[in-house]
């Protein structure tokens, strides 16, 4: 039953968040009419008096034309609210229409909510970054989109085109630009939702679903920061079993492996590798990311066959690579072949490119590259982020330019 694609050098009416961060509603934006967002018409939501342990102690200023006071030196990968949101709702059956920026704060939802009763939600996670020239730059947005239509079809919600979709990202990066971190310093992480926010009781598609994007600056994932992590395999729990939603960006998928992640925190371990259900030997993801396996010139990953994730910076590397000279191979990866490998890297919007620098299988521990960062790993790490802030030239039409 193995398969082996071999790619040969291709291109290719609760409150959610504190309510002093409620805003009253604002000056609603037409898609069709409106392809940028009007700032000047947007009403005052600065969020820079709001307490938080990356801003420094006394905000002077509460106007949205400043930039806000953080440090920008000890960024890390937690909410920092920001002014506006994006909100689109529609019902079942019917198109997105209507979005409009709105005052980032806190929403409101039945009881009966189809995502708090049922999980009937899925995610996003893109990135945007400052260049030195003051331009923002976003990478493959509508990659996001596509991935997110695909997880709507599997969770029986209707979803916003692509258009809509990046549209709504483009005027919420917009709105709160002055959170762009400064070039080299972070990003500002893009976290669209679609959930269903209708009403239901027995075990239905929601009625009513809304799109939501918001966006807080951050800087490393992992609190190695760029160096490498030590991961735990686990042989016990499993993310996700074929037939299920494992592929699709669904919310649950990651409150499955809390458990599992707290536990291998608690032992000191960076996160968890889960493996297939049903062999329980063939590697699968980690937690929030996808895996690679370095081999001499062969780069391997896990194929994409619906129980993990179609990361998008797992298909960007997979093309930076085999641009570089590497033979890349998407297929079943034995956990054997990880512990035998030169180097190990992990993929994911939020970790970038992690290098691995041990796995833990079974009780017994292997390093990987003397534990610093892999000579293969630093150079795809070097040559992706490069790409997405800007610093080289893009020939591969990756990134989406905001004035
Ligand atoms: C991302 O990389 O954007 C993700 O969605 C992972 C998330 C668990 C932080």
């Amino acid at each position: 039953m193995e398969s082996n694609s071999v790619h040969h050098h291709l291109p290719s009416a609760i409150k959610l968040l504190p309510s002093l961060l409620q805003k009253p509603l604002i000056f609603p934006f037409n898609f069709k009419a409106q392809k940028q967002p009007r700032l000047a018409l947007l009403a005052n939501c600065s969020n820079n008096g709001y307490s938080n342990n990356v801003r420094l102690a006394s905000p002077s200023s509460t106007t949205t034309s400043e930039s806000p006071e953080i440090d920008w030196d000890n960024l890390g990968f937690s909410i920092v609210p920001t002014d506006y949101m994006y909100s689109m709702k529609c019902a079942q059956g019917e198109n997105f229409t209507n979005g409009q920026l709105q005052c980032f704060g806190n929403i409101e939802l039945s009881p009966s909510a189809g995502i708090l009763n049922y999980g009937q939600g899925l995610f996003e996670g893109l990135k945007a970054y400052r260049k030195h020239d003051g331009k923002i730059l976003l990478f493959r947005p509508e990659e996001n989109a596509l991935r997110l239509r695909m997880g709507a079809e599997r969770m029986c919600m209707p979803a916003p085109s692509v258009e809509q979709f990046v549209e709504a990202v483009k005027q919420t990066v917009l709105a709160n630009k002055n959170w762009i971190p400064p070039p080299g310093k972070g990003s500002l992480y893009i976290r669209p939702l679609l959930l269903g926010s209708g009403a239901v009781l027995g075990l239905a598609p929601a009625p009513e679903y809304t799109f939501l994007v918001y966006v807080s600056p951050v800087g490393n994932y992992f609190k190695e920061g760029l160096a490498p992590i030590n991961l735990i395999v686990e042989t016990d729990v499993h993310r996700a079993t074929p037939g299920g939603t494992g592929g699709v960006k669904t919310i649950g998928n990651y409150a499955a492996v809390l458990k599992a992640q707290k536990a291998a925190k608690s032992n000191g371990y960076s996160d968890v590798l889960y493996l297939d259900s049903i062999h329980k030997k063939y590697l699968e993801e980690v937690s929030s990311c996808n895996i690679f396996i370095i081999k001499g010139n062969v780069i391997s990953t896990p194929e994409i066959a619906g129980t993990i994730l179609p990361g998008i910076t797992r298909k960007s590397i997979i093309d930076v690579a085999c641009n570089q000279g590497f033979q890349v191979e998407e297929r079943l990866v034995t956990v054997d072949e990880l512990l035998d490998a030169d180097e190990v890297f992990c993929t994911g919007t939020a970790v970038v490119v992690s290098p691995v620098g041990s796995v833990t299988y079974l009780g017994k521990r292997v390093t990987f590259g003397k534990e610093g960062v892999g000579r293969v790993s630093r150079q795809l790490h070097s040559a992706l982020t490069s790409l997405q802030m800007g610093l080289t030239e893009d020939k591969m039409g990756w990134v989406v330019e905001l004035e």
